[in-house]
């Protein structure tokens, strides 16, 4: 199998609604192994959507703890919000769109539902950067980027250098 990479604005499996996981078998551990596997190959890179290597599937990874050394690496297969609280502005990027950040409102903090990769539920709660990031990525799930968020795209998204 050749070597997946990341997706970028505007490839059409970003702008789709990604299917729920049914099949916990070899196939969805070897998606998740190459996820994870992206993600740490990309730099300052926190969550990866599994959209975002191809793959149009409801799973996404992260790890925040570059930035909450309490924190680390988690997986994600059917997330759903299941309680939010508060309000913020964050500023963020996007692997999928590696030219511009933005400034997006999101929940401060979330509690989230998933199976895990045997497909057993359970759920976490986040606030801080670790909620930004599963807000984000499961906004990947349901084929939306963080530019369709902002409030005005002319005053709340910037360029910057991009990523080599
Ligand atoms: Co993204």
């Amino acid at each position: 199998m050749p070597e997946r990479s990341i997706c970028r604005f505007p490839d059409p499996i970003l702008h789709k609604v990604a299917l729920p996981v049914t099949r916990f078998d070899n196939e969805l551990q070897r998606q998740i192994d190459e996820l994870i596997k992206i993600m740490y190959a990309s730099p300052a890179t926190i969550g990866l959507a599994a959209p975002q290597i191809g793959i149009s599937k409801r799973i996404f990874v992260c790890d925040v703890s570059s930035k909450d050394p309490a924190k680390k690496l988690s997986v994600f297969i059917n997330p759903e919000i299941v309680a939010q609280a508060g309000q913020k502005v964050c500023r963020e990027g996007c692997l999928s769109l590696p030219d511009l950040t933005g400034n997006v409102r999101r929940a401060e903090s979330i509690q989230l539902r998933a199976l895990d990769v045997n497909g057993k539920t359970f759920e976490v709660s986040a606030t801080g950067i670790e909620a930004v990031c599963f807000q984000h990525e499961i906004d990947h799930l349901d084929g939306m980027l963080f530019i369709h968020r902002v409030t005005n795209i002319k005053t709340d998204v910037f360029r910057r250098k991009r990523y080599k």
